[in-house]
């Protein structure tokens, strides 16, 4: 085929080009056929432009063969537009088709190629190339493609080398579960995918590389979320001789380049700081949308004074009581509505949802007859009590009721739209607590992961008090999702055996599951620590989408599969053969 001709892209006619001749490619969208005079928009990667052909054009007779999608090759003269469009930015021109030649037909899609669709998931994973298609999601993944090349420039203008670690793997100590390939030539014996690369990049530290960064991809079998993937990206690094505040300053330089670069946003540095009990406390969970108020306030000191059973009852069993005041809400909600909430918010454990709501004078309704006057004038100072107030109680064990009011909170937030959308509300959430208490496994278990360097106060107490214990572990939160996490790690061989010990792990077990990693920091560990950033939902609250599946090219659907290529599929009896695997069909 001869070279096909180009001289511009459909984003770049405007007026002064009027008069030129000029040569397009792209899709056929959006055709009319006003009897007279057939107009196609004319569609590309990078925009559209109207191209237009009157009865008397001699390639009129292709141009009416043309359809939907079909992939055109047209040269012609760039005129002013009678009708202009303010929607796009050659609205002010057209072209008019001097010669039309059809590189490839299309059949009827089965998706509209435009941004709005009313097309289901699944069809648009189907058919995800047609998807991709929409000038939507071609936007967002020029996004995140700007996002991962500011992120590039910003790290090798600090110094980070980008390192690639290996995909096949032996398990890493993050919490989900690993994704493992058979080996062929190993019979029984499996590689695991990286959950992250979480050791390859302490060793590069160990091998001297001070400055390691890498666009990674992870692999988790967890279920999966609007904001999580089995597979996805992190934007990873880790640095030697650094603490904290290093590690701080330094994302907080990359996230200001990001805004910049991608948003042309200013963001304000440094970020501000909220410790991890305290989110808990104010906002009842650990990634809190700070857009909106609406906290969570600790009245178990009122409610002990009330004549309330349920509180009381709570209170004595170790519990706390916690409530909301959702402001103006009293009109908002009835009691439907909130019957409503406490079934929701079941699912967390709660056993009911206590309230009142307050007209200014007195309150009315739910646990009304408990409020007596001092207990109203308490709750007034506290909650600071106005006219229109719907206050809502839930009294439980801490992280039920925190969970239950965190969940409500958001709820509230976005119902009663207490949330500017175009808002970036980044944040960190630091000194975190070493350990969790597992009631499961009767046991602490690390709370980030095991080579999490424990704050300086607390290195000695890993054995002594595990309970009480805060480790060096930080948090990058934006509107509400956890964006990033990391840690300074542990670099003393001394305190990674206590911290063993502290999880219940015998020295065999660590031998077994991580020796040789343990057995590199025997020969000069450096302080280092690091973080790693969920490019998929950074990329996906920068464009506004609602699931990571939107700024993921081809994504696997809620339930695990490809709907486009239907993986996963079953292998032939000869694969399974050569792998030595047999299995059960039920
Ligand atoms: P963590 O497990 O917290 O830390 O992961 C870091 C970030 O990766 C993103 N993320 C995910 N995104 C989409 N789908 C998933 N299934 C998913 N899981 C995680 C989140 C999260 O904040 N090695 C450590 C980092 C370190 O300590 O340096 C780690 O992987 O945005
Ligand atoms: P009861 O005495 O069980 O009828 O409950 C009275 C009110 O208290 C109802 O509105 C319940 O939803 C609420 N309630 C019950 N248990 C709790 C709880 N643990 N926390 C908050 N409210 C509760």
């Amino acid at each position: 085929m001869a070279r096909i001709k180009r001289t511009h892209q459909n984003n770049m006619l405007r007026l002064e080009n009027v008069g030129e001749r000029v040569s397009l490619v792209g899709w056929a969208s959006k055709i009319r056929n006003l009897g007279g005079l057939i107009f196609i928009d004319l569609r590309d990667h990078y925009g559209i432009t109207q191209i237009v052909a009157k009865p008397d054009n001699p390639c009129y007779q292709t141009m009416e063969q043309v359809r939907n999608e079909y992939v055109l090759s047209v040269d012609g003269v760039v005129l002013e537009r009678e009708s202009k469009n303010k929607n796009i930015p050659t609205g002010d021109i057209e072209v008019e088709v001097t010669s039309c030649t059809i590189l490839s037909e299309a059949e009827q899609t089965p998706l509209i190629i435009a941004d709005k669709t009313d097309a289901l998931e699944d069809i648009r994973m189907k058919y995800r190339y047609l998807d991709l298609r929409r000038p939507v999601m071609q936007k967002n993944l020029m996004i995140r493609h700007q996002i991962c090349k500011a992120a590039r420039s910003y790290l090798d203008d600090m110094n980070f080398v980008e390192v690639e670690t290996p995909i096949f793997g032996k398990s890493t100590p993050e919490g989900a579960r690993d994704y493992v390939v058979p080996s062929r030539v190993h019979p029984g014996k499996f590689y695991a995918l990286p959950q992250s690369p979480q050791i390859y990049k302490q060793l590069l530290m160990i091998a001297g590389m001070e400055r390691y960064y890498q666009i990674a991809r992870c692999f988790r079998d967890e279920d999966l979320r609007a904001d999580r993937q089995m597979e996805f990206t992190q934007i990873d690094l880790e640095m030697s001789f650094v603490d904290e505040e290093d590690v701080f300053t330094l994302m907080e330089g990359m996230m200001k380049k990001i805004f910049k670069d991608v948003m042309n946003i200013d963001i304000k540095t440094p970020l501000p700081r909220l410790r991890f009990d305290d989110s808990m406390e104010r906002y009842g969970n650990d990634k809190p949308d700070t857009r909106f108020g609406l906290e969570l306030q600790n009245v178990t000191e009122i409610a002990n004074q009330m004549d309330f059973s349920v509180f009381k009852d709570v209170i004595r069993q170790g519990g706390v009581v916690k409530c909301i005041n959702v402001k103006g809400a009293e009109e908002k909600y009835s009691r439907k509505h909130i019957d409503q909430f406490a079934e929701e918010i079941k699912k967390f454990g709660a056993k009911g949802l206590a309230w009142f709501k307050y007209d200014g004078l007195s309150v009315s309704g739910g646990i009304q007859k408990f409020i007596t006057p001092t207990i109203l004038s308490l709750f007034k100072k506290k909650l600071n009590l106005e006219k229109g107030d719907l206050v809502l109680f839930v009294a439980d064990k801490k992280d039920i009721v925190n969970a239950s009011l965190s969940y409500l909170r958001n709820f509230f937030g976005k119902d009663l739209k207490l949330i500017d959308e175009n808002q970036f509300n980044l944040l960190w959430i630091v000194d975190w607590p070493s350990f969790e208490w597992d009631e499961e496994e009767q046991r602490y278990v690390a709370a980030h992961h095991p080579f999490t360097m424990p704050k300086d106060e607390w290195k000695d107490k890993l054995l002594t008090d595990p309970a009480h214990c805060y480790s060096k572990c930080y948090d990058i939160v934006l509107n509400g999702y956890e964006l990033g996490s990391g840690s300074i790690r542990i670099h003393e061989q001394k305190v990674q055996k206590d911290m063993f010990k502290a999880i219940g792990l015998t020295e065999e077990q660590a031998q077994e599951k991580f020796g040789f990693f343990l057995e590199a920091f025997k020969y000069g560990t450096p302080p280092h620590g690091g973080i790693a950033i969920g490019l998929d939902r950074l990329a996906m609250l920068l464009t506004h989408s609602s699931s990571i599946r939107d700024v993921i090219a081809f994504p696997k659907s809620a339930n695990a599969i490809c709907p486009m290529s239907e993986a996963p599929t079953e292998i032939d009896e000869y694969q399974l053969k050569e792998l030595k695997i047999k299995f059960d069909k039920k």
